[in-house]
């Protein structure tokens, strides 16, 4: 069986975005994530939801499946789905990447190479800039070079 990659866009409900759902979301994710050898990033910007999934074929399709019905997000935008041969987020279980959580270093690093409004970061359209972004936002968060 193969392995695939997804990423996909949403809208976070504006009833959900408190820091305990989020926490509770992710926590849970995290751990059916593991059972199923799926890794990934969710990353959050203002209400913005961008998500990247790899793993098994079968296990990506099925949770997307779910997360398409899940009301605490809508506006899906499905962005890539692609076999793969290589992961390039496995070094990552399924954590949140909160944009606006973030140091002010680690902030300015992407707010001076990605798209902004006001002083939201936005996540950048095109297929090319989007993998840049979130590969970006994983080293940033693994690397913690404002620590340095
Ligand atoms: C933005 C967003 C991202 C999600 N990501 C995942 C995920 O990576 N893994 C997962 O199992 N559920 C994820 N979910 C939750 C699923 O939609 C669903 O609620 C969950 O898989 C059900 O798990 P359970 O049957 O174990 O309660 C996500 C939901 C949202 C709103």
């Amino acid at each position: 069986m193969g392995r695939s990659r997804l990423i996909y866009r949403s809208t976070c409900t504006d009833t959900f975005i408190t820091n305990e759902a989020l926490r509770a979301l992710v926590s849970k994710s995290a751990e059916n994530n593991r059972a199923l050898g799926v890794t990934g990033l969710l990353v959050l910007s203002g209400d913005q939801f961008l998500q990247v999934l790899e793993g098994p074929d079968e296990a990506v399709n099925d949770l997307y499946a779910r997360i398409i019905h899940d009301a605490r997000h809508h506006h899906l935008r499905l962005i890539s789905y692609e076999p793969i041969a290589e992961n390039y987020f496995d070094d990552w279980g399924m954590s949140l990447v909160d944009l606006y959580d973030l140091p002010k270093a680690a902030r300015e690093i992407l707010m001076r190479k990605y798209p902004c409004e006001g002083d939201a970061i936005q996540f950048p359209e095109r297929l090319h800039e989007i993998y840049a972004f979130l590969l970006d936002a994983k080293t940033i968060c693994l690397s913690r070079p404002w620590e340095s």
